[in-house]
């Protein structure tokens, strides 16, 4: 018999998360079958969503890993092939191919081939943050050469990417982030102007930057933070509303000034997105981004933590902002 570990959410998340909200379980996987394998996690993906997402009490958390096959009656599976699938943080999953509903469930793919490149970034750059940032920001925001765009969580796996998307596409960045080494890894990927907004008056470095308005505004942060930017946006400005983190752990709902007579009079253009609306583009995107890494157009960081049993501490301190980049668990 296998063991395999899983972690369940053990009381609903109220504000911060903490220790009390998780439990680690140990689980036998039966024996296998015809058509069967195993997978281990190899690396473990935390993000946001997991804090913003709501799912049963009971149930293992949610999430996406890149696993390697230890055992196997799938001779398409071999030992040693690396697949990606959101089974949850859990340490071992047994998979069965021939129900491809169940494998359509999790987004179940082998890893493509990424030449010298790490796995874990299929969890990152080329992945769903990759993709939020390459279709979050192309599609809605529509950038041109010379427009300024203002992107804020701009040291995350999203947010750093958006930022240097829109370089590629000949636009003025702007970037909000949480630290001075954050701004200046930020600094150092092109973006023109890039604050600490725990230390800055955000208004007073919005005029500052950008004199002549704000285009394009991608949206990692919402409630304050998007309440003085609306303020600073162009006529038919265009704003991608991808996450709220500053709101996630809220348990009142946020009270700010009303949008609507802004939004009107500045004709906005303001559409929120999940990424997997573009599911069926990523094999187009990813194709994109990993052109963009091989020419050195594009660059990415990860902040790596290790330890399965650490999930949660490593999930936590995400949310307080421990990482540049795409933060990942190795297992
Ligand atoms: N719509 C979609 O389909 C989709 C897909 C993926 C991600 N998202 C959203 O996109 C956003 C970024 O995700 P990510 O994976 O790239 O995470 P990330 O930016 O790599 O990590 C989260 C970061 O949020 C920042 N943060 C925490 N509290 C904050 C606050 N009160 N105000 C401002 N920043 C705060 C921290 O950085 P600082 O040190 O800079 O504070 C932290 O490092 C999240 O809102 C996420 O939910 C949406």
């Amino acid at each position: 018999m296998v063991k395999s570990k899983k972690w369940i959410l053990a009381t609903k998340f109220e504000g911060e998360p903490k220790d009390s909200n998780f439990k680690l379980e140990e689980e036998e996987l039966p024996e296998l079958k015809d058509g069967e394998f195993i997978c281990d996690a190899v690396y473990l993906s935390v993000d946001p969503y997991m804090r913003a997402h709501s799912f049963p009490v009971g149930s293992c958390v949610i999430g996406e890993q890149v696993a390697k096959v230890s055992e196997s009656k799938n001779k398409d599976y071999p030992v040693g092939c690396l697949v990606q699938m959101y089974s949850g943080w859990r340490s071992r999953t047994l998979v069965d191919p021939s129900k491809p509903e169940d494998l359509e469930a999790v987004r179940f793919l082998k890893v493509p081939d990424l030449g010298n490149l790490k796995s874990s970034l299929a969890l990152g750059i080329l992945g769903m943050p990759g993709m939020t940032a390459y279709f979050g920001f192309l599609e809605i925001c529509q950038p041109k050469a010379g427009e300024t765009v203002l992107v804020n969580g701009a040291a995350g796996a999203v947010g750093s990417v958006v930022g240097q998307i829109a370089k590629i596409k000949g636009c003025k960045v702007i970037g909000f982030a949480g630290s001075k080494e954050k701004c200046d890894w930020v600094k150092s990927l092109g973006f023109d102007h890039v604050f600490n907004y725990k230390e800055v008056n955000i208004n007073e470095s919005l005029k500052e930057a950008a004199p002549d308005g704000i285009d394009c505004y991608f949206d990692n942060v919402g409630g304050d933070f998007t309440s003085t930017a609306l303020q600073h946006m162009n006529l038919f400005g265009r704003i991608s509303i991808c996450g709220g983190i500053s709101v996630y752990n809220a348990t009142k709902p946020p009270i700010g000034p009303s949008p609507y007579m802004t939004i009107l009079s500045k004709q906005l253009k303001i559409e929120g997105f999940i990424v997997y609306r573009w599911w069926k583009r990523f094999l187009e995107g990813k194709a994109e981004m990993k052109k963009w890494i091989d020419e050195g157009k594009i660059k990415y960081r990860e902040t790596v933590e290790e330890g399965f049993d650490n999930m949660p501490k490593i999930f936590m301190s995400l949310l307080k902002g421990a990482n540049i980049g795409k933060m990942i668990v190795k297992a």
